[in-house]
């Protein structure tokens, strides 16, 4: 084979009429409405963002302030560029596997594997993270119950509920000898973070009995969810004080657009749904309500919470209290003697972690599921189980991953991990629209994204400039280290592909001639 031939290879395109054609002869069932893609678009949005990393974004150190309004604005923007895209896309090609699937059909075969391999930073990474985050809430959650709980509940060893690097560095902090906290089995350490596990076993038995199901269950989990949220605003608003929001930018430009980045992460998910396209009885017509109306609601929610929290608490010029930092919404309202309130508010950030667990575990199968068909990877991962009709295969081993995950990575290296996944995809999906537009002109398209090139362009100035900003600016050992993360991730997916995915492919490609 020569070098063209290869070259060839890397950069062959998907038939995209065939795609949607397969997908529609066989493949998944379809289940999901208008109204059920935006509950899982709120589902997957609104989640640790606003009811933990919200606090850092305003009060951290180098935090917006009450300006942190502005940065929701701007990532919002940064998002909404993307998510045109990615509804042209989804309306276009509505098969399971989102911007995996949109590569393969402009930037061809090797862009593709790796755009796969990039999404499992976003989806499954960003899964672990969320579920790290979990076992937070709820051990905060609990404390508010220490007068009936027993102690060891509200209290677990530090090693049952974090990972084996957490539970270390927290014993280093408390001046503590881990070697004599951490248990061992056969002179291997033993820390796992049990409720984490126990979620990722309750999301991976909720999504292998059916997509419609979890839509339903992250319908309930979204109604809590944004019930709390209303209950903070409107409650909240009676105890703004207009002299916390002076001065506007402590931190100047750069608190701001650190506070886009840090928030950003509040806003990943939406681009989940395009993934499920390939379950939706209408999608022309479903999916941009779902996209852009889950985005537009979320981006409301935000802007109001950020206005109450930093009318109700100063965010800089006096020492910041921790609890501002980890769970702000609660915090604030305890801070005003409404205990009750922030107690219901914990359990709606349990809710709403719950439902973007679902969401992400979903949309990490799904591109695995498209991957397997392409056969990137084994065959097994297709199979549909035969009452439930959703990939169980592939759900379970995800799970398991997940599960692993939990026992090695902590908690802020898996976000960041997370941001660059998604800043990634973002960009190639804006990309992609734009090469689709050329070579293939005609194609029907039921939604144009508006002002293109422009927009396009803009998505990808704004999601590359927020990526190497962070880049440039982040500092600290979790941020160091998810940055050369990320780099060996890439490596990893380059290596994987050259070794396996290539010859896979090209296998895939004789057998169906000799058919
Ligand atoms: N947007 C999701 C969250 O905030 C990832 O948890």
């Amino acid at each position: 084979m020569t070098l063209t031939d290869v070259t060839k290879n890397l950069v062959k395109r998907k038939n995209l009429d065939e795609a949607i054609s397969n997908a529609q002869k066989g493949g998944l069932e379809k289940t999901l409405g208008a109204w059920d893609l935006i509950l899982l678009g709120v589902g997957a949005i609104i989640g640790s963002g606003i009811f933990a990393i919200v606090g850092v974004a305003a009060a951290g150190e180098s935090g917006a302030g009450p300006a942190l309004i502005i940065s929701m604005v701007i990532a919002a923007i940064a998002c909404v560029f993307s998510a045109l895209c990615y509804t042209e896309f989804a309306t276009m090609i509505p098969v399971a596997g989102g911007a995996y699937m949109y590569t393969f059909a402009t930037l061809g075969e090797f862009m593709a594997w790796l755009i796969g391999w990039i999404l499992m930073l976003e989806y499954a990474i960003g899964f672990i993270a969320v579920a790290c985050a979990w076992t937070n809430h709820f051990l905060q959650f609990i404390k508010g119950f220490s007068s009936f709980l027993p102690a060891w509940f509200v209290n677990p060893p530090v090693w049952l509920v974090n990972d084996y690097r957490s539970a270390v560095n927290y014993c280093n902090m408390q001046g503590l000898d881990y070697h004599s906290v951490i248990p061992s089995l056969a002179g291997i350490p033993i820390s796992i973070n049990l409720p984490a596990i126990i979620m990722i076993i309750l999301t991976t038995a909720i999504l292998i009995k059916g997509t419609k199901d979890s839509a339903k269950m992250a319908g309930i989990m979204v109604a809590v969810k944004l019930g709390v949220i209303a209950l903070f605003v409107l409650a909240g608003a009676f105890f703004i004080k207009p002299e916390n929001w002076t001065p506007f930018a402590p931190n100047g430009l750069e608190g701001i657009f650190m506070g886009a980045f840090i928030i950003f992460f509040a806003y990943i998910g939406f681009d989940a749904l395009a993934t499920a396209a390939e379950e939706c009885k209408n999608p022309q017509k479903d999916l941009p309500i779902g996209i852009i109306g889950s985005l537009a609601i979320t981006t409301i929610v935000y802007t109001l919470v950020a206005l109450v929290l930093t009318g109700m608490q100063p965010t800089s010029g006096v020492p910041i209290p921790e609890g501002l930092l980890k769970a702000p919404m609660a915090f604030a309202m305890s801070v005003i003697g409404m205990d009750w309130a922030a107690g219901l508010i914990s359990i709606g950030s349990l809710a709403g972690l719950t439902s973007v667990l679902l969401v992400l575990h979903m949309a990490s199968t799904r591109v695995l599921y498209a991957m397997s068909r392409d056969n990137f990877l084994p065959k097994v991962f297709q199979k549909v189980h035969p009452k439930f009709n959703t990939p169980h295969i592939l759900t379970l081993t995800v799970g398991v991953v997940g599960i692993l995950g939990t026992l090695i990575l902590d908690l802020n290296v898996a976000a960041s991990l997370c941001n660059f996944g998604t800043f990634t995809s973002y960009i190639i999906v804006c990309l992609a629209i734009l090469i689709l537009r050329k070579i293939d002109p005609d194609r029907e398209r039921s939604f144009k994204v508006p002002f293109c090139p422009l927009f396009p362009i803009l998505g990808i100035l704004c999601c590359g400039g927020l990526m190497a900003y962070s880049m440039i600016v982040a500092k600290g050992e979790s941020a160091i280290l998810s940055t050369e993360l990320f780099l060996v991730w890439v490596i990893m997916g380059i290596l994987i592909y050259a070794s396996y995915g290539y010859k896979k492919s090209r296998k895939a490609e004789l057998s169906q001639i000799e058919e």
